[in-house]
């Protein structure tokens, strides 16, 4: 119903070189995988990536779009230029950005609709921190995130984006989320979404990701939990080998 969907973040690692070599391993491991497989790679491995993944099951994404159709954005990247060169999907609103750049709900929003409009795949990024997550409130973080994410965003896109349900104390630390605890927390998302939307667009359409230090060992067990469509992968995604392994669950 839902296909899986699991995309590499590479985060800012790898340099043309590096990215050329570790598409080249990844091609014939990841070949029959049954989900949609997507790397995210930095702005200036998006080139090298779409023609390296050309005629292959890998999809290409960036891992950040600007809301303007142009002008005086001093080191942004517009949704068409993007597109132009053969992305597919962006992360959108990462809690790195949020934490490190200023990234807030209301221009997560601004960023999706205009990927939207380019044509682009945004996968949103929400999750908590762990001072919210000690308070309780993990479920009212998720939950505002998610609306404030989705607003003026039509049904019918709904099939072109991911969310990616990443708890910030997961991300990095080696600390998982239990599978029980991703699970009941990607539960409260759909639940948001339909509430937004309707039951049956969130229960067929909406595909939700886990992320945080998600890896070879911990993935089947992840992806067997029924709300969990997929992972977004940081650092096991830098490894042909582990990334393949995840793909592979
Ligand atoms: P890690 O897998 O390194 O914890 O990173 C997760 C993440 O932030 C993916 O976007």
């Amino acid at each position: 119903m839902r296909k899986p969907i699991i995309a590499g973040n590479w985060k800012m690692n790898k340099n043309r070189k590096d990215a050329e070599q570790l598409i080249t391993e990844l091609v014939p491991l990841v070949k029959d995988a049954k989900c949609d497989v997507v790397i995210c790679v930095p702005f200036t491995d998006l080139d090298t990536a779409v023609k390296a993944t050309k005629n292959t099951n890998i999809k290409v994404g960036a891992q950040n779009v600007h809301w303007a159709e142009s002008g005086a954005f001093t080191g942004e990247i517009s949704a068409d230029m993007l597109k132009e060169i053969g992305v597919e999907y962006v992360i959108i609103g990462h809690s790195e950005r949020r934490q490190y750049f200023g990234e807030t709900d209301e221009s997560v929003n601004k960023r999706t609709l205009k990927a939207l409009e380019a044509g682009l795949k945004p996968i949103i990024c929400v999750g908590e921190t762990l001072a919210e997550r000690e308070k309780g409130k993990t479920d009212e973080v998720v939950t505002r995130q998610t609306k404030a994410a989705f607003k003026d965003i039509p049904k019918e896109e709904l099939k072109n984006i991911v969310i990616a349900y990443e708890p910030v104390w997961a991300i990095g630390t080696g600390k998982t989320a239990t599978a029980d605890d991703a699970n009941s927390t990607i539960k409260v998302i759909r639940d948001t979404m339909a509430e937004l939307y309707c039951k049956n667009c969130a229960e067929e359409t909406v595909r939700i990701q886990y992320g945080g230090s998600m890896n070879p060992k911990n993935a089947s067990e992840l992806m067997a939990m029924p709300e969990i469509d997929g992972g977004l992968i940081g650092g096991a995604s830098l490894k042909a080998e582990d990334f393949s392994k995840v793909v592979n669950y």
